[in-house]
């Protein structure tokens, strides 16, 4: 097997090399003066399995272009078989006409990621569970729950004084299984409705489930923090005596962190599915890492 790291995630790159016990090669990637870039692999990949991982997170196109750019460079080098390892896909929200007139961007990524000969996609906390059936080759699922669960057990909470709690409906599975890690919890979802022109959150309510002492806010993606943070303020109006944040993609866009680091949860916990710059770090937050996880997966 060859492992190609992503530029764009050095940490989860060599973090996973290493579980895995493989070297990891990185493209060769140069910038042109007008922007555009060209990705080279200075390997041979001959008739070799290679699995390639990349976060197309935040600058979201270009990193989507040095995806396929590698892909492309792999697949024309005589790959057997070209992987794409996805602990985040950008526009996975993106996956349905949502208002008269829009497109669906995630299915113009997929159809991509196809067309220039990707084999297989392992994708990491999909947005939607919808999104093997878009695609077309094989895909595959992993999930950070069984690490946030390990890391809740870590923490020596008490689980039946647990309220493993969704920010929106749409989490509702994710909540469940999460529970389900953590014999005794409980779970609940909360309503959320957003403004799909501008996208700001309206009104929100715990709709379904039970709030109890401790809650464990879990979502896939932290984008504006605005969901997270409205939601561990529900949770705290609704008797919660603490809050955690559990989210596997920290896309942190804009001023988040700032948003996240004034927020009254206790800890908030993300993966390294998406690096967080310096920049964006602040005292309450740690990162966990996904790599043994995925190299169990690759390894199986
Ligand atoms: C959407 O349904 C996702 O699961 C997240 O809840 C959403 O992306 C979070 O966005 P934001 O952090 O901007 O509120």
């Amino acid at each position: 097997m060859l492992f190609i790291g992503d530029l764009n995630n050095r940490n989860l790159s060599d973090a996973l090399g290493q579980s895995l016990g493989v070297g990891v090669i990185y493209p060769d990637k140069h910038v042109f003066d007008d922007g555009e870039v060209r990705m080279r692999l200075e390997e041979s990949v001959l008739d070799q399995e290679v699995y390639v991982l990349k976060s197309t997170s935040q600058p979201v196109d270009t990193n989507f272009l040095e995806l396929l750019f590698t892909i492309d460079a792999l697949k024309r080098s005589g790959a057997k078989k070209v992987t794409a390892v996805l602990p985040y896909l950008g526009y996975s929200r993106a996956d349905h006409v949502f208002r008269e007139g829009e497109g669906v961007p995630l299915e113009v990524i997929i159809k991509s990621l196809e067309v220039i000969g990707l084999d297989e996609a392992i994708i990491i906390d999909p947005h939607t569970i919808r999104i093997s059936e878009m695609f077309s080759i094989p895909t595959q699922m992993e999930s950070a729950l069984p690490v946030f669960a390990e890391k809740i057990i870590e923490l020596g909470l008490d689980p039946n004084k647990i309220s493993i709690v969704s920010p929106d409906m749409g989490g509702i599975r994710r909540v469940k299984q999460l529970s389900d890690l953590l014999p005794g919890s409980f779970y609940a979802a909360i309503n959320k409705d957003r403004d799909l022109a501008t996208g700001e959150l309206t009104n929100s309510q715990v709709k379904e489930g039970e709030i109890r002492e401790i809650c464990i806010v879990t979502d896939d993606i932290i984008s504006t923090g605005g969901t997270m943070v409205r939601a561990v303020d529900l949770c705290l109006e609704e008797g919660a005596k603490e809050v955690y944040m559990f989210a596997t993609q920290p896309v942190f866009a804009a001023d988040a962190h700032e948003k996240l680091a004034k927020s009254k949860a206790r800890r908030i916990y993300v993966t390294d599915a998406i690096p967080v710059p310096e920049e964006k770090m602040f005292p309450n937050l740690e990162i966990i890492t996904l790599a043994p996880r995925i190299a169990g997966m690759l390894q199986r």
